[in-house]
């Protein structure tokens, strides 16, 4: 468990670097899900890890699509899943995207907005991010390994 405090969203970067520094791919999919409240910095998050990993273009949210993918080309990972829940209900809405496959391909890194919504077809090695709002522009954060 580690904690980090994020004091303006400029720090981000420096936040998705730590992160991404020690990420290698495994025998399946790499998933981690962010938790937390509407606003406190989930997009925003998976927004700066991609910036990192070379992706160019718009990054919106894919609240209403559910999931979008990147080419990413980073440490053997070849594509970054952005999924939101938000609007689900239960593991098996998850199934038309054919998330088994997702799940299942190591180059694969997955982040998934609002975790709990599907919690039931969550592999039991999830990563966890939780995204905490101190003020206006400070967050924290909290990463959990996949063993925590
Ligand atoms: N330190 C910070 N880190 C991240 N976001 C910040 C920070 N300070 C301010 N913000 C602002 O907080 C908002 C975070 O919105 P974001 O869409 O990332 O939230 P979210 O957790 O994805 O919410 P939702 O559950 O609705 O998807 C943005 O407007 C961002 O500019
Ligand atoms: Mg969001």
């Amino acid at each position: 468990m580690k904690e980090v405090r994020v004091a303006h969203i400029e720090e981000l970067n420096k936040t998705a670097e730590e992160f991404l520094r020690d990420l290698d791919p495994e025998e399946k999919a790499v998933v981690v899900g962010l938790s937390g409240n509407l606003g406190a910095g989930k997009t925003a998050f998976v927004k700066e890890v991609a910036r990192v990993l070379g992706v160019t273009g718009e990054i919106t949210s894919p609240t209403f699509v559910i999931q979008k993918n990147y080419d990413i080309d980073f440490h053997g990972f070849k594509t970054l899943v952005h999924i939101d829940a938000y609007r689900l209900e239960k593991g098996e809405d998850m199934k038309p995207l054919k998330f088994k496959d997702t799940l299942a391909d190591k180059n694969n890194l997955v982040l998934i907005e609002w975790p709990e919504k599907i919690e039931s077809i969550l592999p039991k090695a999830t990563r966890k991010i939780v995204f905490e709002t101190i003020d206006p522009t400070t967050r924290k954060l909290t990463f959990y390994g996949k063993d925590e």
